[in-house]
Order: structure tokens, then sequence, then C-alpha cells
């Protein structure tokens, strides 16, 4: 079948939720990705910061097809040693405290809300920032700081409060005795790609500390080694409370995942919370695959350094061209505002077998693959740079 017989397919039964789908992929390997009618594309957005490792990473592949030949799903009821070993990767490289698996960032949000207020102990307030995006069910969306995701879906749920980001006295101004936490995103994604002052975190820190608050880092977007360190909070200089992960965690396969530091995962007792399929034997497997991969390859420091090396790129080009206004981010998350239509740059990009992403109207957005080498953000600027010559 051709892409236009799918898009015809995918307008008749699948519910609207997403536009402008018009090409349908039927295999990739490393950082590219080939159409079903056989046209190439270099992904620069990892569906989403997802494919942390690129496509069809062989030692990924390998370890789920062994896992799921094996066990797939068992049910929380019972031990599964692969969650057991995530959540040791995941806290030895973090801080002392313990885990909870879920499916996805929302869900991994909802979770930390949730254990938030238990911590409070009867204060239930959450301060959030305007401009962050935490998923679309019901908390995480009250939580997420913009008004146009909630259009339509009101009410919210009561208790939320929206600070400016990167304004500490903001932030104090909506602290009451029932504030339990605080939540941000190291880096705002869907916003526009805008980074988090150190100062600012720090002072959260502190502000947290002071008045027995929880300081939760949404890293579902900046964490699993995108920004050139594993945790985005590590460029802080300080430590959340609580964590939460998704996207590459699992390399592909659906996985998300609370990190709580022992003062929260105290409070929590069985029965509080659950997710059926959370941290199933196949889905553990594959983030503990994604992350021994991480590990052993270097792709940390990659992100850092290629990241350095792409952002560098865009500088010149901003240099260039006067319609780019600011260059943004943080190893391999970076963004390009413009002053023309982000999603016509995008479309632009697409034909010439670019595949990026936009954060907002006007903000073209890089999530490659971590695995990404010189040569191919080479090859990706250069069709940047095709597309903004012509518009
Ligand atoms: C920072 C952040 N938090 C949460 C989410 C929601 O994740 P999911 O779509 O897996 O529910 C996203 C998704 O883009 C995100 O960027």
């Amino acid at each position: 079948m051709k892409n236009k017989e799918i898009a015809e397919l995918d307008q008749k039964y699948i519910i609207p939720t997403y536009g402008g789908k018009a090409i349908a992929f039927s295999h990739g390997k490393g950082c590219k990705l080939w159409d079903v009618e056989g046209k190439e594309y270099l992904d620069f957005l990892s569906g989403i910061a997802v494919d942390g490792l690129g496509h069809s990473h062989p030692k990924l592949v390998k370890a789920i097809q062994e896992q799921a030949a094996n066990l797939i799903h068992t049910s929380n009821l019972y031990l599964i040693p692969n969650q057991i070993e995530l959540a040791s990767i995941l806290v030895e490289n973090s801080f002392p405290g313990k885990c909870f698996f879920c499916n996805s960032g929302a869900e991994a949000n909802e979770a930390a809300i949730k254990f938030a207020r238990k911590y409070g102990a009867g204060r239930y307030e959450i301060i959030t920032m305007m401009g962050s995006f935490h998923g679309r069910t019901y908390g995480a969306l009250t939580a997420t700081g913009q008004e146009k995701f909630h259009k339509g879906f009101e009410p919210l749920l009561p208790g939320f409060k929206y600070a400016e980001f990167n304004n500490i006295e903001s932030v104090k101004s909506f602290i009451t005795p029932k504030t339990c936490a605080i939540m941000v995103e190291p880096i705002q994604g869907e916003s526009g790609v805008h980074p988090a002052d150190k100062e600012f975190i720090k002072e959260l820190r502190l502000l947290c500390d002071e008045k027995n608050m929880l300081l939760i880092a949404d890293e579902v977007q900046c964490g699993m080694g995108r920004t050139g360190k594993l945790f985005a909070y590590e460029h802080y200089g300080i430590t959340p409370d609580i964590v939460t992960l998704a996207k590459s965690l699992g390399g592909g396969i659906p996985i998300g995942a609370v990190i709580a530091k022992e003062k929260v995962s105290s409070c929590i007792n069985p029965g509080n919370h659950a997710a059926t399929f959370g941290g199933n034997p196949l889905a553990t497997k594959a983030a503990v695959t994604t992350l021994n991969i991480m590990f052993e390859d270097n792709l940390i420091k990659n992100a850092e350094v290629m990241g350095n090396y792409f952002k560098d790129k865009l500088e010149n080009l901003k240099n260039k061209y006067t319609f780019i206004k600011e260059v943004r981010g943080k190893g391999l998350m970076l963004g390009v505002e413009v002053n023309y239509s982000a999603k016509e740059i995008l479309k632009k990009c697409m034909e010439k077998g670019l595949l990026i992403g936009t954060a907002g109207e006007n903000v073209a957005r890089f999530l490659p693959p971590l695995i990404i080498q010189k040569k191919d953000i080479d090859k990706g600027i250069t069709i940047f740079e095709e597309v903004l010559n012509n518009i």
C-alpha cells in the first residue's frame, strides 16, 4: 500500500487526535527510517525523544526477542526480577530511594502527583510552571501550565497553581500552608525547548527544603541521557525528591517510571497505587538493556559532544539568517526559534527526507537519537539550510 492509501484508511478508522499524518514507515536502522514507498529519511525526532538508541538497535532487538520468547507478562502480584534490576540501576545512578513503574509519561506524573499528596498528608496543592507540559490524563493535564490543552476539558483537578517559569518570586507567591510539591521540567520541551535557569532550580530546592515540600522533576523528555547527563537535574547540582521518566526509557517499548526518595516511598502502602502492565518483564528487560547499551557505548557523553557540535552548527545558521531568533537547549534536545511557521519548516524538511519536530508555533525542535554521529548532523544541517534558503 502507498502512503496515500494508508492515510485514507487512517482518516476512516482513527479518531483524529493527531493531525497532519502523511507518511507511514516500514522499517528503520540507526538514525534512518524508510517509508512504505521506499523513500529514506534521516530521523532527527526519534519518535519524540523515544528512540534514543536509534531504530532496531541489534542488542535491544535481541533482548526483546529473547524476553518475549521466555515471558512477556505476569503481574505485579508476583516478583519481577527485571523490574528490580531496572530499579536498582535507576536508584544507583540517581539518589537513594525506590521506583514505581507504569507505561507512559502521563502515568508517571499521575503517580508522582498522588505520591506527593500522600506525602503532604492533607496538604494537596501543587505548583507547576507556565509553559509546562506533563501529559494528557487529568492530573497530568491539570499540572500542564498551558491553557490551550485545558480548553474544552474543564473542570480540571483542584489544587494546582501555575507560576512563572524561571521566576522564583512568582513561585513563592503561590505557596500556601497547603502546598505539598513543586513540579518542574528542567528543560521545558513542548512549549519551545526552554531550559530552567541554574539559580531558579537551586532556589526551588531550597524553598522545598525550607517548607517541607517535594521537588518533582519531570524528566520524561529531557531525561535518559538526552542532555548529556543521565538526568537533566544533574546540570543543576541538586537532587529532586521525585523524578518521572518515560519516552526513551524502554528504547521504544512503552514504560514509565517514578524514582522517589525514601521519605516519599515510605508514605506509600500496598493498594495506594497500581498499574496492571507497569514494569512487566518485557518492558523492564527493554529498559535495562537500553540503559546498559547507553553506558557501554558512552551514549550520554556522545549526546553532550554531538549536542555541542549540532548547537554550534545551528548558531552558525542563526548568524546567517535573520529570521532565526534564538537557538536553545542542551545536548541533543535543541530548539530553533524562527520568525516563521515551524510547521511549514517541518513539512519542507520532510519533503527533503529530514524528520524534525516543532514546539509551539515558531520553534523547530531537534531530538535525534543519542547514537548520532557528525556525518548525520552535517547531512541534516545541509537539508535544514536548504529549507531555510527557500523561505
Ligand atoms: C515533559 C513531559 N512530560 C510528560 C509527557 C507525557 O508523556 P506521555 O505522552 O508518554 O504520556 C511528555 C510528552 O511529551 C513530556 O514531554
